[in-house]
């Protein structure tokens, strides 16, 4: 969602800020602003605007030299996504620039109890916290008066603060929205998100909850971590280990197709960091949290939740642990009545999601141990979970997610594989024969691409399958439907004769999904049910199981793992129709990378 980057040194600031902003596009967001002090004739500028970082780019003169500044892209929350409401945002005397990102409750009852007077040019939230800032200062130092105005503040933030009368500091603040903090001899960068800091730090810091940080430029850039009582912390520093070359679109049209075909390798890079002495293996901390549990409780949300549907497939056929799955967002709130010796397993690529993050602070509060499987060993979810699993997936940019799931899914096999007791086949073996079957199907995307053109008119769909393909029918859907606007859903086969059949009229598109021996015969007579009402099919179904008419033939692969395979597919056809389409492929319309709010 938002991004926020800052920047203090001996670079030009704007450059590392318009740069980094670029790199959190993928995040989502609906305008973006940047502030900073021209070093020529020692004022501040700002430019905002509704609409993309290149707008911001191209709209404005950059060419003044200038070392700090403050930049944001803007996920709208309160008001709506116009210039006036983009970040950053000044207090009334102009004194303070405020970039913020998260929400603040309580701001309606701050205003009213200390701001009687003021008046607001935006509908934020975050320019109530410029305001106390400057009130408080009046009185204060500039330190103290950040500070007091952050032990008022309920809610979430991750906020960089200038003020016009210390051209050489920064001050920086977070709680439960994501900040880090990028070091080199060049200076001191501010990020939401690892991205931003890439290409010009050498190191990163990750920054607790209600942790204030002020980064000085005299001479030497340094920064000084304080906790909210003023006391000095130390942060932990972690070597940078990505590259430009690692967030670049590396040659692809877009971030989407690259991720689709990166899909195979990922496979591979997942067994090698589990493959312990030629066994899958996970850390005896990761085993001992599900040592005495009798159920599992799975949290997640979207993509992510459909991956969870998979993971209890294996977890209760392999482990054989029964599982259970729910959304996040209804979790946090409508908890079910649980069972006392569970484990909770979060499943999030970003480990930034707000609903989970809720789920995960009301089920520590209950006494329950927590494992996150996630792309972001880094992130909230991660650090404050009991324990936390790497999917290895690698940065994924778009915001339609297909190398995270399948990463998801693979580290679900394989834990539930290290936890059963009869190990029923090889999955290492199985898992590499995966990955060729992967590449036959990229391979063949073109094939897709006519495919879709050829039949996908509609601006309805719909995706079936039974079992494990019915999940896949879930994910594929909301694949479809995100990057191409068409509204499509996810059905059990068998369900849709209980009253969605009468959806189906001429030429409306159901694509269908078999990979599981049991049902083939069952998904078949479904299809045969919505053709004889006038509906256009696309068959996906593995060699086993497919008839020489069948649109898509997949070579077979172990029939747990055939979900990995099958999802394939249907991430093309969800690229290849929003490209037909011409839209935003990796930056859908509404949506963001990492939902960082409730
Ligand atoms: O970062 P997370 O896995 O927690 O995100 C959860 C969902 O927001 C995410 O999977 C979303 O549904 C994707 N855009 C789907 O492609």
């Amino acid at each position: 969602m938002c991004g926020i980057v800052g920047y203090i040194g001996k670079l030009k600031a704007t450059d590392v800020i318009l740069n980094g902003l670029k790199k959190l596009e993928y995040r989502g967001y609906d305008s973006c602003g940047i502030s900073f002090l021209n070093e020529e004739n020692y004022k501040y500028v700002t430019y905002k605007t509704p609409g993309r970082v290149d707008h911001l780019i191209n709209s404005y003169d950059y060419k003044m030299n200038n070392f700090i500044g403050i930049g944001h892209t803007r996920w709208a929350t309160h008001g709506k996504p116009n210039q006036v409401n983009s970040h950053p945002h000044s207090s009334a005397s102009e004194r303070f620039i405020v970039v913020h990102n998260g929400v603040i409750d309580n701001y309606k009852e701050l205003t009213a109890r200390y701001l009687q007077g003021f008046s607001f040019i935006s509908e934020t939230d975050t320019e109530v916290i410029a305001d106390l800032i400057e009130n408080f200062a009046k009185t204060m130092s500039t330190e103290e008066a950040i500070r007091k105005t952050l032990s008022l503040l309920e809610g979430s933030y991750a906020l960089l603060v200038m003020d016009k009368e210390k051209n050489d500091t920064i001050y920086a603040a977070k709680n439960k929205s994501p900040l880090l903090i990028g070091s080199s001899d060049k200076g001191v960068t501010f990020g939401s998100d690892l991205m931003a800091l890439v290409g010009n730090s050498d190191y990163y810091y990750l920054i607790e909850d209600k942790t204030f940080i002020v980064a000085q430029k005299n001479g030497k850039t340094t920064f000084q971590a304080y906790d909210i009582i003023g006391k000095s912390v130390k942060l932990q520093q972690h070597k940078m280990d990505l590259a430009d070359n690692e967030i670049d679109k590396g040659g692809y049209e877009h971030f989407m197709l690259k991720e689709i075909s990166e899909q195979p390798a990922v496979i591979r890079r997942i067994i090698s960091k589990y493959l312990i002495n030629g066994i899958l293996e996970v850390s005896e901390k990761t085993k001992n949290l599900f040592k005495n549990k009798k159920r599992i409780y799975i949290l997640a949300a979207g993509t992510s939740m459909h991956a969870g549907f998979i993971g209890r497939f294996y977890f209760e056929n392999l482990a054989k642990i029964p599982t259970e799955v729910f959304i996040a967002s209804e979790f946090a709130y409508n908890p079910p009545l649980l069972e006392k010796d569970a484990l909770f397993v979060l499943i999030s690529q970003s480990g930034e999601t707000a609903d989970l993050r809720t789920c995960l602070v009301n089920v520590k509060k209950m006494g329950y141990e927590v494992l996150t499987i996630t792309n972001v060993i880094t992130s909230t979810l991660a650090r404050e979970a009991d324990h936390a699993l790497e999917i290895y997936a690698g940065p994924e940019i778009a915001v339609a997610s297909t190398k995270a799931y399948v990463a998801q899914v693979t580290v679900l096999a394989i834990l539930a594989y290290v936890l059963s007791e009869e190990k029923p086949f090889d999955l290492a073996f199985e898992l590499s024969r995966l990955s060729v079957a992967m590449e036959a199907i990229i391979d063949k995307k073109e094939y897709i691409e006519k495919l879709v053109e050829k039949k996908l008119k509609k601006r309805n769909c719909f995706y079936i399958g039974r079992g494990i393909d019915y999940y896949t029918s879930l994910e594929a859907a909301l694949k479809l439907k995100e990057i191409s606007y068409i509204q499509t859903e996810g059905f059990a086969a068998g369900e849709l004769k209980h009253g969605t059949i009468a959806l189906i009229e001429k030429d409306v598109p159901v694509i269908a999904i078999i990979s599981q021996k049991a049902i083939n015969h069952n998904t078949r007579n479904n299809i045969q049910e919505v053709r004889a009402r006038g509906a256009t099919t696309i068959i996906i179904a593995t060699e086993a199981l497919s008839d020489s008419a069948d649109d898509i033939i997949l070579s077979d692969v172990h029939e747990f793992l055939s979900p990995l395979l099958t999802v394939i597919p249907t991430q093309l056809i969800a690229y290849y129709k929003a490209k037909e389409l011409k839209l935003d492929i990796d930056k859908p319309r509404n949506l963001a990378k990492s939902v960082t709010v409730e």
